[in-house]
C-alpha cells in the first residue's frame, strides 16, 4: 500500500463537491497540496481552512480555467515558476449536460468535452515525464458509472466519461511496472452541485435513483484513495452502487434500450411529428 507522506497533489475542481473533499482527505497526509478551479473565493477559503487545520502543509490556490488552453497554461506556469513537481494528480473537475443532445447549445457540449476530455489528457501529459523519471506517482481519474455503458439524455457527458475510462485503461498499460499508478474512480450519483449544473435550466432535478445508491462523499473519497494507494486499476465507490454498476455493465445494450424506452423521461422521438418540439420532463 503507497503512502501519501512527503508528496505533492494537484485536486481539480476542488472548489465544490467531490474536489473539495479530495483536497480535505488529502491535506491530512501530503506535504503540499494545489488545488485549483474557476471560483477563485471558494478556493481561497478552502486554502484558509486547510492551512488552519493542518499548519505543517503547505496549500496553494491556482485558479484557472480549464476548459480553455490559455486557463491549462495557468498551471503549466505556475508549476514551472514554483519549480514544483507533481507527484499525486486527481483529474476530477468535470461537467455534466442533460437532455436530448439537438437541442444542446454547441458551445456548451465543447466546454464539457474540453473539460472533461481535454483537461485531462492535457494534465496527465504534462505530469507524467517527470513522474516515470522518479518511477513514483499516483494518478486518479475521476470517471462515471455512465461512462462504463453510456445513458441517454446525457449522451455527450456519457461519450466523454467513456473516454476516461478508455484513456485511462490503456495508459495504465503502457505505464504498469514503472512506479506510476493511475486508478479511474467511477462514481455513481452524489449530492454535489453536478445536477444543477447539468441541467440547462439550472435546477436541482436529482436522477431518479433508489436512497442506497447515494454514497457520502466522505465514503467516496476515502475509497477512492485507498483505491489509489492499493494501485487499483478501477473502482467503483459504494458497495451498493458497485454492484448495481456491475449489473448495468452486464446488461446486453438492446435490453437495456428496450428499458431506457419504458422509463426516461424524454419524449421518444418516434413517437413525435417532425415539427414537434422535443422536450425533456427532466428540465
Ligand atoms: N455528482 C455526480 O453524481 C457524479 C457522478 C459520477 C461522476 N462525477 C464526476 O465527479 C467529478 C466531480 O464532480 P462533482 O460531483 O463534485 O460536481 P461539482 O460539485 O459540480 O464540482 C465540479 C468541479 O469542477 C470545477 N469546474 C467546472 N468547470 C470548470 C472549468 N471550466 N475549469 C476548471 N474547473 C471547473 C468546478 O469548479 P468551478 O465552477 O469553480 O470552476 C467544481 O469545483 C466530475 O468529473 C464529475 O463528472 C460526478
Amino acid at each position: 500500500m503507497k503512502s501519501f507522506r512527503g508528496m505533492t497533489a494537484l485536486v481539480t475542481g476542488a472548489s465544490s463537491g467531490l474536489g473539495s473533499e479530495f483536497a480535505r482527505q488529502l491535506a491530512q497526509e501530503v506535504s503540499q497540496l494545489l488545488i485549483t478551479s474557476r471560483r477563485a473565493e471558494r478556493l481561497h477559503a478552502l486554502t484558509e481552512e486547510l492551512q488552519k487545520q493542518s499548519p505543517h502543509i503547505r496549500v496553494f490556490s491556482i485558479p484557472a480555467d480549464l476548459s480553455c488552453q490559455k486557463g491549462r497554461e495557468i498551471l503549466t506556469d505556475w508549476l514551472a515558476a514554483e519549480k514544483t513537481e507533481v507527484d499525486i494528480l486527481i483529474n476530477n473537475a468535470g461537467c455534466g449536460d442533460y437532455g436530448p443532445f439537438e437541442e444542446c447549445p454547441f458551445e456548451r457540449v465543447r466546454s464539457l468535452l474540453e473539460l472533461n476530455i481535454v483537461s485531462l489528457t492535457y494534465l496527465t501529459r504534462l505530469v507524467l515525464p517527470d513522474m516515470l523519471k522518479k518511477k513514483r506517482g499516483i494518478i486518479i481519474n475521476i470517471g462515471s458509472i455512465v461512462g462504463r455503458k453510456p445513458l441517454p439524455t446525457c449522451a455527450a457527458y456519457s461519450g466523454s466519461k467513456s473516454y476516461v475510462h478508455a484513456f485511462s485503461e490503456a495508459l495504465r498499460w503502457e505505464i504498469e511496472g514503472s512506479g506510476v499508478t493511475l486508478t479511474v474512480i467511477a462514481p455513481g450519483p452524489l449530492e454535489t452541485e453536478f445536477f444543477m449544473k447539468a441541467s440547462r435550466k439550472g435546477t436541482d432535478t436529482k436522477p431518479f435513483v433508489p436512497p442506497f445508491m447515494w454514497v457520502p462523499l466522505k465514503k467516496v473519497v476515502h475509497e477512492s484513495l485507498m483505491a489509489a494507494k492499493a494501485g487499483k486499476a478501477f473502482y467503483v465507490p459504494g458497495f451498493y452502487t458497485r454492484i448495481a454498476s456491475f449489473l448495468h455493465y452486464l446488461t446486453p445494450s438492446s435490453l437495456l434500450r428496450y428499458i431506457y424506452q419504458l422509463i426516461l423521461p424524454i419524449k421518444c422521438r418516434n413517437n413525435s411529428s417532425k415539427d414537434e418540439k422535443i422536450t425533456c420532463s427532466l428540465d
